[in-house]
């Protein structure tokens, strides 16, 4: 007879220590819900010596990996070290060891979902990744789950917390970029190294997770067109706003036939959407649904109790199978006709932001451009001139027009005599 549930942590950073605390503080609670104790039976940390923002005994920290893969009494393995390796090993190893997994690492699973969801089939244990993506929102058992009868048709997301709290701040308080990151930098929601968070690559991860779940799909993150925010300026946001829209880091997946799109950059919103209130480092999942409806999934997208509100649910969910010898190991179907769809294809409308010379005609060249690749302006409008310079900046938004051509009328712009910059171009979200 098993007298507890044996638990092995890797890692014991932000999340790994508001997992280890909630594991203590309500093991009572965990212990009734699962049938048996929950128990921690060793930590993999890189120093042992660092000091930890929870209480835990030096007799269960370890450098040694195989200490907890291979320990006899570990049942589940949680990996929260985070990034693509190590962290990739040693859930495989803890698979092909026979022990169940839970992990928040989206890296992973963005990467290698598929092949390590496979391997955990081939050796009958669970691999959960609540965690990966929105932290506490609880998205991927319901993607897994609650939603298995709907057909999704898109999803509209915001999922970095570090961008979304940049650009609200900067729409907000009408701050230029690199101000912004600095104080998120200061007040710790944006990382040393941000590139990860600014240039959409988590958020793409993220969308992969989803789009799989979504689409019964094995994309990979190549798959997703990614654009960062870097290039937002202050006074984007002031024409966003007269044109009745907000700019978001927009995560979007859709499916159309069998083609998906998947693509994340910044987007014009409508300031009235659901979205477009989303600020500071809130997450939000729109899903089109055709069972459901409209679903928008809500919440905190990071923090360590937030985090470990989904590992120790996975954890819970494992644990109850385990005690009542249950194998609820869900199979994985894919739908191979889901393909990508090249961003080419893309067609929405848009809104460009030039610096030119302020004089007679330049408006005229523009739009020629833009008419030879078959884009129709909706409305222009020329704002602040500098007459000292004698430049002026125009801000135009198209009807919907394909990407492609899109991307051949700005390559022609910038080479136009008239125009001195193409300072900004945004894909509007409708
Ligand atoms: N932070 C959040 O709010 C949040 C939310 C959702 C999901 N996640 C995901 O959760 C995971 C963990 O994130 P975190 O913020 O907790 O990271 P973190 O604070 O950087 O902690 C990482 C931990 O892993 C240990 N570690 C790293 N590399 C190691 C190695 N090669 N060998 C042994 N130990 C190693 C570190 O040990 P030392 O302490 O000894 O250096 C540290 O304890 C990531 O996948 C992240 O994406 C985080």
């Amino acid at each position: 007879m098993k007298k507890d549930i044996g638990v092995g942590l890797l890692g014991l950073g932000v999340v790994g220590c508001g997992v280890a605390e909630v594991l203590a503080t309500k093991a009572d609670s965990l212990a009734e819900q699962a049938g048996l104790p929950l128990v921690l039976k060793k930590v993999l940390v890189r120093d042992v010596n660092k000091r930890r923002s929870v209480g835990i005994s030096p007799n269960l920290l370890t450098t040694h990996s195989e200490e907890i893969l291979a320990h006899p009494d570990v049942d589940i393995v949680i990996e929260l070290i985070g990034g693509e390796h190590p962290a990739r090993e040693y859930i495989e190893q803890a698979i092909s060891n026979g022990r169940h997994v839970v992990t928040a690492n989206k890296e992973v699973i963005a990467k290698h979902g598929y092949e390590l969801l496979s391997l955990s089939r081939k050796y009958n244990t669970d691999l959960r990744y609540e965690a990966s993506v929105g932290s506490g929102i609880p998205l991927i058992s319901s993607f897994q789950q609650d939603l298995a009868a709907n057909k999704i048709s898109s999803i509209r997301a915001i999922l970095n917390g570090t961008t979304n709290y940049i650009l609200s701040r900067m729409s907000q308080e009408g701050l230029d970029f690199a101000s912004t990151l600095k104080q998120a930098q200061k007040l710790g929601y944006a990382e040393a190294d941000p590139t990860n968070d600014i240039e959409g690559i988590d958020a793409s991860y993220k969308l992969v997770i989803l789009s799989n779940l979504a689409f019964r799909a094995k994309f990979v993150p190549q798959d997703v067109y990614c654009e960062g925010i870097a290039n937002i300026a202050a006074r984007d946001f002031l024409y966003a706003r007269e044109f009745g829209y907000a700019i978001k880091l927009l995560a979007i997946a859709k499916r159309d036939d069998d083609k998906v799109e998947m693509r994340v950059h910044p987007a014009f919103i409508p300031r009235d959407s659901q979205l477009a209130e989303v600020n500071d480092v809130y997450n939000a999942v729109e899903v089109e649904t055709d069972l459901a409806g409209k679903l928008v999934f809500y919440g905190e997208g990071a923090g360590a109790l937030r985090a470990s509100s989904a590992v120790i649910g996975d954890v819970l969910a494992i644990a109850r199978n385990i005690y009542r010898g249950a194998n609820n190991v869900p199979d994985l179907k894919l739908d191979r006709r889901a393909t990508v769809k090249p961003m080419s294809e893309l067609k929405t409308r848009y809104y460009l932001r030039l610096n030119a010379p302020d004089r007679p005609g330049v408006l005229a060249q523009i739009s020629k451009v833009l008419g030879d690749n078959s884009i129709s302006i909706s409305s222009v409008i020329q704002k602040e001139s500098d007459p000292a310079a004698q430049t002026a900046i125009i801000v135009i938004m198209t009807y919907p027009a394909e990407e492609e051509g899109m991307q051949k009328a700005l390559k022609q712009l910038r080479q136009l005599t008239v125009v001195n910059e193409v300072s900004n171009f945004i894909r509007v979200e409708t």
